[in-house]
């Protein structure tokens, strides 16, 4: 398992202006997604833009334990020769996947219906996260997979002939969809997964650029088994994920436009420019038509500042903007008004329970709020105080409370942040570029 974390923290001075040009880093679901399929595709792929964050590299090292070769011969430029779809061998121990659960997750699906053993485990938070919701379906399938409660560790025992199946998401969950579709690439006969609402679909788009045929109709995705990948070329695209903190930032401070450069933009993900813009964010998408690499759509991002009123937000759009509610939430304290989110149980169950962690959090920072079991409302009064922030190491959270910094009336200190390398390892640099001022201890 991985060693514990150091007690890295921010520093912030209150107030501040943002503004010109950034560039985020690769976007992590696609980086995790490019490194897994051209581990078992036909030929050698090249990925450029690769996210050199610690939850993708920790996917990379897995692939190399299982006998997939794969150079990095610069940071953002990875070369993978693919070991085909029966090639992956045996791991010498277990596969430590870090703090990224879409690396556990989708593994197990990767990893299902081999004639080998395989274990898998991770840090502190991914050990006590829910695995028991991809185990299910790819029992049904044929698989023997054992998890502790529920929770890593989790074994998938060496098997033969995977089946497929028909399966209902009970969650709306793209890891839960993506392992089934990857487990369902080696099953006999055809799969069926239906989603309870829209998620990301970054797996479905990356599988056709490998040369897979997969089927979608309404809410249904069907792929047929023992389809082979073609190598491909990845271009990852900036990850909108990381783009979202500068997105609320600009709205709350910009002094002039901010920009954010070649971000994707995938409808899957984008919820929070919708929101944004209901509450009265002023969110330019500048590259029109947005360009398409790799079947994901990408374009630059333009912000101004804004005066934000609350809104209640519809539950369909919880899904497409999952892992921007840290910020949002954000942006809500600083709004006029109330805001209210029901329907996003799901995030109590993310690298920490993100609805307590914030609701603590805001409370600090002097916010009246109510944490609700599904969801928070939040009565926003345009400002906030400052004080010492808890992350619980959750890298969305830390990076949240950095942004809180630009509405503070004191100097912020943010707890624990060292895990914000395994999505975005420059965001300090990158933060300070846009205008924050933000020092790390
Ligand atoms: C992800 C899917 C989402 C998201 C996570 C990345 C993915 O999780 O929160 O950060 O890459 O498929 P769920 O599928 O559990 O909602």
């Amino acid at each position: 398992m991985s060693e514990p974390r150091r007690r890295e923290s921010y520093r912030l001075q209150p107030g501040g202006a943002v503004g010109g040009r950034v560039r985020v880093p690769g976007d992590k679901s696609i980086s995790h997604r490019a490194l897994m399929l051209s581990g078992v595709a036909e030929g050698v792929s090249e990925i450029t833009g690769f996210l050199a964050s610690a939850d993708c590299l920790a996917t990379l090292a897995a692939l190399r334990e299982l006998g997939v070769r794969i150079e990095r011969p610069e940071r953002e430029r990875v070369i993978v020769r693919g070991a085909g779809a029966a090639g992956l061998r045996a791991a010498a121990g277990p596969l430590d996947m870090g703090n990224a659960g879409t690396a556990m997750r989708l593994m197990m699906g990767l990893l299902v219906g081999r004639p080998f053993d395989s274990t898998l485990v991770g840090d502190a938070s991914l050990m006590r996260r829910p695995m028991e919701r991809v185990a299910v379906p790819l029992r049904m399938m044929g698989a023997r997979v054992l998890t502790e409660d529920g929770r890593p560790p989790v074994r998938i025992l060496g098997d033969g002939a995977l089946k497929a199946i028909e399966y209902e998401l009970p969650v709306a969950s793209a890891q839960v969809k993506s392992a089934i579709l990857l487990a369902a690439l080696r099953s006999n006969g055809r799969t069926r997964v239906t989603e309870p609402a829209p998620t990301r679909d970054h797996t479905e788009r990356m599988l056709a650029t490998f040369g897979v045929e997969l089927v979608r109709s309404g809410a249904t995705i069907a792929l047929e088994g023992g389809q082979a990948l073609q190598a491909a070329h990845v271009e990852v695209p900036g990850d909108f994920s990381s783009a979202a903190f500068f997105l609320v930032a600009g709205c709350l401070a910009a002094s002039h436009p901010l920009t954010l450069e070649n971000v994707g933009v995938n409808p899957t993900r984008t919820g929070l420019i919708e929101l944004l813009r209901e509450m009265g964010g002023d969110i330019r998408i500048r590259s029109k038509p947005a360009r398409s690499v790799a079947a994901e759509p990408i374009a630059d991002i333009e912000v101004r500042a804004s005066r934000l009123h609350g809104i209640k937000v519809p539950e369909a759009m919880v899904p497409l903007t999952i892992d921007e509610f840290p910020v949002f939430f954000v942006a809500a304290a600083c709004a006029e008004g109330d805001t209210l989110v029901r329907g996003a149980l799901e995030l109590r169950v993310k690298e920490s329970d993100r609805l307590a962690v914030m609701a603590e959090g805001l409370g600090k920072l002097g916010v009246e709020h109510d944490l609700l079991p599904d969801g928070l409302w939040i009565r926003g009064r345009g400002g906030l105080t400052g004080g010492t922030l808890e992350s619980h190491g959750d890298h969305r959270i830390a990076m949240a409370f950095a942004v809180a910094s630009l509405r503070a009336s004191a100097p912020l200190e943010v707890l624990d942040v060292a895990n914000v390398a395994t999505s975005f390892p420059d965001f300090v640099a990158t933060a300070r570029a846009a205008g924050f001022s933000i020092g790390e201890t």
